[in-house]
């Protein structure tokens, strides 16, 4: 049985994961009804509960970098009948058009993870990649909401604090829309697992742009859109 989730947990088939556990509850306590909390291991806490049409739907922190959500996604996946996991994240942009309070729909995750590495591709890299069919739902319902995107590649970075300032130009170079921490690790086990799994992040803060960060108003409002998406996509 899983070492990292409380093991009577019982999760909805689609889960959403922000990375940290105060804001899975607070999607818990402002979006879903009849809700209850099903694990805090580790202080990663986990809610199962309803969407306000009634489909079933949980929230469950990642906490931070592929490892982590490289953990708890393979044992939601893999042993509490998981088939959906939802990324809900913050990321920092790296194009001039991408502005702080917006929202990305992942189309795939590049980088500088060795986590592939234990397939032993002899060479061969792998490309991670959101399920279509949850990105056009995403993008769809996106539409419906009047929520605009940025659909495109992000960069999934192990290093938050890095030595050299002028990295992400490499990345931004290549049409990369911004940067976060998980889910090429997300996507890899989705694609080992068999399961599905997308990444719609609300951006944070930039590397291009002169803008101020969000007012704590402002970055309530952005994650809402975020979050209202999100929820469309429960089954
Ligand atoms: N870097 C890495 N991860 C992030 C950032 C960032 O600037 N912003 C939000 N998540």
């Amino acid at each position: 049985m899983s070492t990292h989730i409380n093991n009577d947990a019982k999760f909805a088939k689609t889960v959403l994961m922000p990375g940290d556990p105060l804001r899975a509850k607070y999607i818990a306590e402002h979006y879903l009804k009849d809700y209850k909390e099903v694990t805090s291991v580790r202080g990663i806490l986990g809610y199962t509960g309803k969407t306000s049409e009634g489909k079933e739907i949980s929230v469950m922190a990642s906490g931070m970098g592929i490892p982590s959500i490289g953990i708890y996604s393979y044992e939601l996946f893999n042993e509490y009948g998981v088939e959906n996991i939802i990324r809900i994240g913050t990321c920092g942009a790296y194009q001039k058009e991408v502005h702080v309070g917006d929202v990305i729909l992942a189309t795939s995750a590049c980088s500088n993870s060795n986590y592939a590495s234990q397939f032993d591709l002899k060479g061969g890299v792998l490309a991670p990649c959101s399920d279509f069919s949850l990105l056009l739902k995403a993008y769809e319902n996106s539409k419906k909401l009047g929520i605009n995107t940025h659909v495109g590649p992000i960069f999934s970075s192990d290093i938050f604090y890095d030595a050299d300032k002028d990295y992400y130009k490499k990345w931004q170079a290549l049409g990369v829309l911004g940067v976060e921490m998980e889910s090429y690790g997300l996507f890899i086990n989705a694609m080992r697992l068999h399961k599905k799994a997308l990444c719609i992040l609300t951006v944070s803060d930039t590397f291009v742009n002169d803008e101020e960060e969000l007012t704590q108003i402002e970055r309530q409002t952005s994650l809402d859109k975020m979050f209202r998406l999100a929820l469309t996509l429960a089954e």
